[in-house]
């Protein structure tokens, strides 16, 4: 008798306190690229790009490898920390759905890059234009939920991140003597070429909707653990990779200051659109000087073979270092989760010569009103 008359009143305050997060929801986060902020998306594909067996995720409270390139955290993971919301879902995730969407959707695939050749020899993997094919999916998904103007209002009123890139020279360009690619295309004029096309997709991410889009440069190529094992012998990084990321970041700074013209204004009518990231700074800092930030080694991969740990890829038969936080990369390509900590610093904090024209506590602050 008692507990029948209880019963709508239990229901009644469930329903309510299931409402007030949907409604008070942090800003969502849309993630697009490849292996550097992948949380997952290769796992449900049949591709050799993937992060989802012992000793990836190690040091994550329960050891097991999600699909992020890491030991722990990778990059996205941190960004969503700084936006006070749990982690985002990879897209091809079942679990994404119902209020999930709300957090917004991770789209990236490792091996993919600006152009569809780059990749190949990975198989089945999410190229850019369907990454994008599968955001507007997302928002159908979304206004089904919550209907289309609030779905439009969560996309205006989100953060977006694309890392994409890096790719098109180490897996494409440079990935053997004598590539397709490098007989087809001069080193400068495959530059502008991969940035006319970064520019179109760049553009459709904002004709999707999106108000605020991080875009990072591309790093320090030639000095990662797989570069090194290849072409150094003295610990030096490779001259021609390093050169490629040195010419292509500051024509990616114009291409973003011209697609910001073009635009206008970005969430809520204030500020930029589009936010460029120099990642080949935040990582160049680390093998300037690794001590300066508490790290060993900034040239051997905690987990890999061979010089550097850098030939292959990191698996339960991979040489192993103990101690994750001494190294800067955790396998031949991919940073540990502290270096990707401190690297997401430099997102929110960080001076123009790390994040322009504005970092992402600026950011916030601007489009507190978006989220109250
Ligand atoms: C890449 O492939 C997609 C889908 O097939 C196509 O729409 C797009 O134009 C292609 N991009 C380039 C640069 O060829
Ligand atoms: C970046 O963030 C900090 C706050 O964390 C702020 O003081 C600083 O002025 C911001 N912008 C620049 C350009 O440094």
């Amino acid at each position: 008798m008692a507990s029948s008359s209880w019963l709508p009143v239990v229901v009644c305050a469930l329903v309510l306190l299931q409402a007030v997060p949907a409604a008070r929801a942090a800003r969502a986060f849309f993630v697009f690229g490849d292996s550097l902020v992948d949380n997952g998306n290769n796992n449900y594909l049949i591709t050799t790009a993937r992060a989802d067996s012992w000793p990836y995720g190690i040091d994550t409270p329960d050891h097991r490898a999600t699909g992020r390139f890491s030991n722990g955290k990778n990059v996205p993971d941190l960004i969503s920390e700084s936006l006070g919301s749990e982690p985002v879902l990879p897209y091809l995730s079942p679990e994404l759905d119902g209020d999930k969407l709300l957090v917004g959707a991770n789209f990236a695939s490792a091996g993919i890059g600006i152009l569809n050749d780059t990749g190949i020899q990975f198989a089945n993997i999410i190229r850019i234009s369907k990454q994008l094919t599968y955001f507007e999916q997302y928002q159908h998904r979304l206004a089904k939920l919550i209907g289309p103007d609030q779905a439009a209002r969560v996309v205006a009123g989100a953060l977006t991140l694309i890392t994409l890139g890096g790719n098109d020279f180490v897996n494409n360009y440079y990935l053997i003597p004598y590539s397709v690619r490098s007989r087809e295309f001069s080193l400068p004029d495959y530059i502008k070429y991969i940035l006319s096309e970064y520019k179109q997709v760049l553009r459709r991410i904002h004709g999707l909707g999106a108000r605020r889009i991080l875009v990072t440069g591309v790093g320090p190529i030639g000095c990662v653990p797989a570069e090194l094992a290849l072409h150094s012998l003295d610990g030096r990084c490779d001259p021609e990779l390093q050169r490629a990321s040195e010419a292509y970041n500051p024509q990616l700074e114009v291409m973003l200051a011209e697609l910001n013209a073009e635009v206008g204004n970005g969430a809520g009518g204030n500020g930029p659109v589009y936010v460029g990231v120099n990642t080949r700074r935040m990582h160049a800092d680390f093998i300037d000087d690794p001590h300066a930030y508490g790290f060993a080694s900034a040239t051997v991969a905690c987990c890999g073979q061979g010089p550097y740990n850098g030939i292959g890829i990191c698996t339960m038969v991979s040489s192993l270092c103990a101690d994750r936080d001494q190294f800067v990369f955790w396998d031949a390509f991919h940073p540990t989760e502290r270096a990707n900590k401190l690297i997401a610093q430099q997102y929110v904090s960080g001076t123009t010569d790390y994040i322009s024209p504005m970092n992402l506590s600026t950011i916030i602050n601007l489009d507190r009103h978006l989220h109250d």
